[in-house]
C-alpha cells in the first residue's frame, strides 16, 4: 500500500507530536522508547482509570494528562496516536485517531476480529495515513537474518516447524476485568499470547494455506481457552504444530524450523537476543556453508525499542511501513483460523478466512471444560 505523507514538510521542522492512550501495564515500555527518541515529544496521555494517566505522565515528564480521549484529541494536533488500551477499544480508537488525521500504533492483538482490522485499515487508507501493529517478536538482527536466508533458499525447503507459548498466568492476573472474557478480550492464550509467536513463525515462513485447531479450557475460571492446540499448514508445504499455555509453569516461548539444510531454533521468553537462537547444520552440509549463516556482528535485540525506531524512521520520511510493524493481519488470520477450527471441527482454508465474513466476524467458540476423571 504506497501511502503520501502530505504532513511531510511539516514533519522536517517540527518533532512528531505523540499521544499514548491507555496508560496501564504495556504503555511504560512505549513512553521510555518514544522519550528516548531526540524527533519525538510526548504530548499528552489519557486513560479513563481516575488519575491513573496523570500519575503516567507525572512518572514520565508527559505535559498534559487526560481521562477521555476524545477530550486529548479536541486539545492538541496529534500525529502519531498509540493505543496501549485493551484490545476491544482499538478499532474504535484507531478510527477517531485517523479521522483527526495521526497515524496509529497499536499494541496487539490488532484488533478482536478481522472484520474490525478491515474498518481500521480501510480507515487508515482513507486518511492516507498509517497502521502499525506491534508485534515485536518480529523486531531484532537475528530475525531479519534468519527471514533473509529463509526467503533466499539459503537454508534449502523448511519442512517441520514448532511454535509454542507456554506461559503461566494464575487466576489473579484473570481478576483484571476485561480478561478471560469473549465480550472484552475477544479470545483467551491463543489470540492474546500465542499470537506473538504465531506472528513470528508467520514473518519466517510467508503465506499460509490450512490451519486446523482445539480450544481448551483444563484449570482457570475463565470463559475463553486457556489451553490451544493446532497445526498450520504454510503455502510452501511446512507444516508447524502449535501449543498456547496459561497453564505452564517452567514459561518459555520457542520456535523450532527443520528445513532440509538446517534446523532453526529460538527460545526465549518475551524477547530475544542472538543468544537466544541457534543453528544447527543438517549433516553433509559444509562447513563453510554453515559459517556463511552466522548471526550478524552488529546485535540488535527484540523489543518495543527496535520497532518503533524502524516506525518512526518510517513516519519521519513518509515511506513505507518496515516489515516488522506492516501486515497486521497474517498474524489474526491464522488465530482467526484456530478459533474458527475450533468451532466447526474442521480444517479451516485461508481462502475461506479471506472470504467468508462470519470467520472474520470473532473468535468467539465453545470451550468445552475438560471433566476430571
Ligand atoms: N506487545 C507486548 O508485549 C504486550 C504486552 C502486554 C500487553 N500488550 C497489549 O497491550 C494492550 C494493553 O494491555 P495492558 O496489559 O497494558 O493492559 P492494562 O489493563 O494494564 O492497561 C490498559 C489501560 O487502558 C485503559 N483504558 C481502557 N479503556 C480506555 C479508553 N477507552 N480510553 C483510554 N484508556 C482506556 C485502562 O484503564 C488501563 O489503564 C493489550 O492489547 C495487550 O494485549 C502487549
Amino acid at each position: 500500500m504506497t501511502i503520501t505523507n502530505d504532513r511531510a514538510g511539516d514533519i522536517a521542522d517540527q518533532p512528531l507530536r505523540v499521544a499514548i492512550v491507555g496508560t496501564g501495564a504495556v504503555a511504560r515500555l512505549h513512553a521510555q522508547t518514544l522519550q528516548e527518541m531526540p524527533r519525538v515529544t510526548i504530548v499528552a496521555a489519557a486513560d479513563t482509570l481516575p488519575g491513573r494517566a496523570a500519575e503516567f505522565a507525572s512518572a514520565h515528564g508527559i505535559p498534559n494528562a487526560y481521562s477521555s480521549f476524545d477530550d486529548l484529541l479536541a486539545a492538541h494536533k496529534i500525529d502519531v496516536v498509540h493505543l496501549c488500551t485493551p484490545p476491544g477499544g482499538h478499532a474504535g480508537q484507531a478510527v477517531i485517531a485517523f479521522a483527526h488525521g495521526a497515524h496509529v500504533v497499536v499494541e496487539k492483538p490488532p484488533a478482536l476480529s478481522l472484520a474490525d482490522l478491515d474498518t481500521m485499515t480501510d480507515a487508515a487508507t482513507k486518511a492516507g495515513r498509517r497502521l502499525a501493529v506491534v508485534f515485536q517478536q518480529r523486531t531484532g538482527s537475528a530475525v531479519r537474518h534468519i527471514r533473509k536466508l529463509l526467503e533466499s533458499g539459503a537454508f534449502g525447503r523448511p519442512l517441520v516447524a514448532l511454535c509454542q507459548t507456554l506461559w503461566y498466568r494464575d487466576d489473579d492476573y484473570f481478576e483484571v476485568p476485561w480478561r478471560g472474557r469473549w465480550e472484552t478480550e475477544g479470545g483467551g492464550t491463543t489470540l492474546s499470547h500465542g499470537i506473538h509467536q504465531i506472528d513470528l513463525l508467520a514473518h519466517l515462513l510467508g503465506d499460509w494455506r490450512l490451519v486446523q485447531g482445539q480450544l481448551w479450557r483444563l484449570e482457570r475460571d475463565i470463559d475463553t481457552e486457556d489451553v490451544s492446540t493446532g497445526t498450520i499448514v504454510f503455502t510452501s508445504g511446512a507444516v508447524a504444530s502449535v501449543v498456547n499455555s496459561v497453564l505452564s509453569p517452567r514459561e518459555t516461548s520457542n520456535i523450532r524450523i527443520d528445513t532440509d539444510k538446517a534446523t532453526i531454533e529460538v527460545d526465549h521468553l518475551y524477547g530475544h537476543d542472538h543468544t537466544n537462537w541457534r543453528i544447527t547444520p543438517a549433516l553433509g552440509v559444509s562447513e563453510s556453508e554453515a559459517a556463511g549463516w552466522a548471526l550478524p556482528a552488529d546485535e540488535v535485540q527484540s523489543g518495543h525499542e527496535a520497532l518503533l525506531d524502524e516506525v518512526y524512521a518510517a513516519l519521519e520520511t513518509g515511506g513505507e511501513l518496515p516489515a516488522v510493524a506492516d501486515h497486521p493481519a497474517r498474524a489474526l488470520e491464522i488465530v482467526s483460523a484456530l478459533y474458527a477450527s475450533g468451532r466447526e471441527n474442521a480444517v479451516i482454508e485461508r481462502t475461506r478466512i479471506v472470504s467468508e465474513p462470519e470467520l472474520r466476524g470473532g473468535m468467539r467458540a465453545p470451550v468445552t471444560p475438560l471433566q476430571q476423571g
